[in-house]
């Protein structure tokens, strides 16, 4: 029998985390889910809570768990948006949204990759965005997720011959609480918003779970640095002139 994958998710107390966590655990895995609160509905798996915004509680957090677990698997999912015009941008903002996304990423991976490389085994999934190709209104959250993508292909790279692969999946709006933060339910900005996406609707998180589940099966073994869009056709619906014909 081969061994239980075990699998360290951030973010993982609702949305495309708690998804996430939910479809590993039918296959199999072990997940350890980290959020700041405990989720509403029982966690298929065990459940930390952490302020991932507080480096020094990552470090103590990150090394209580790899005493514990010898990770194989680790998805980077903790995000936060906060939607501002360029001429708003504060500062304070900028780095919050850099931080939790690009720092926490570095931290976990370094922590979880000691194991991963001893297995000759290993699964990164990076949560990116649509927006890291560029959005309105998203100038620190589209470089984090720009960010996001950079980090997928080079360490990619980097663990090539490790046997660990690192991909990233970028969604366009999917139904959690971030989307409901930025647009409220049937508002006019969020009719406009979908009625802009190609399949017309937003997705679901378990329709991100899913495309971040693939990269973690035996079969995806020869897929690595890869970005999957799964945006209900957004990223290949970028020029007017052609949805003018
Ligand atoms: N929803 C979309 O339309 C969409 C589109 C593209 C990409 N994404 C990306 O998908 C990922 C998940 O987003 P989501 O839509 O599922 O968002 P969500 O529902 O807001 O979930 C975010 C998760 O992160 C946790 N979190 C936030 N701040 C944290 C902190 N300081 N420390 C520890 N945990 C923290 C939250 O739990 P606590 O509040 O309990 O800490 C929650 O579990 C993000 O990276 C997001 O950028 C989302």
């Amino acid at each position: 029998m081969t061994q239980q994958h075990i699998t360290l998710i951030t973010g993982a107390s609702r949305g495309i985390g708690f998804s996430t966590a939910e479809y590993l655990a039918r296959k199999g895995h072990l997940v350890i889910g980290l959020a700041r609160h405990v989720p509403e509905k029982t966690f298929p798996g065990e459940f930390f809570t952490v302020d991932l915004s507080d480096r020094d509680a990552t470090t103590e957090i990150l090394a209580n768990l790899t005493k514990q677990y010898s990770f194989d698997g680790i998805v980077n999912n903790v995000g936060i948006v906060h939607p501002q015009p360029l001429e708003e941008v504060t500062l304070d903002n900028f780095e919050a949204v850099i931080d939790l996304h690009l720092r926490v990423a570095i931290q976990t991976v370094q922590a979880v990759v000691p194991s991963m490389k001893a297995k000759k085994w290993g699964r990164i999934v990076n949560v990116s965005s649509i927006a890291g190709l560029g959005v309105p209104y998203r100038t620190s959250y589209a470089a984090a997720k720009a960010g996001m993508m950079c980090f997928t292909r080079t360490w990619a790279l980097e663990f090539v011959k490790s046997g660990i692969t690192v991909n990233a999946v970028a969604p366009a709006k999917i139904e959690t609480k971030m989307a409901r933060s930025i647009f409220s339910a049937g508002s006019e900005e969020e009719k406009r918003l979908i009625s802009g996406i190609p399949m017309g609707r937003a997705g679901k998180p378990s329709e991100v779970a899913a495309a971040i589940g693939f990269f973690f099966s035996e079969e995806a073994g020869y897929i690595t640095g890869q970005i999957l869009y799964v945006d209900g056709g957004c990223s290949i619906d970028i020029h007017p002139y052609y949805k003018a014909r």
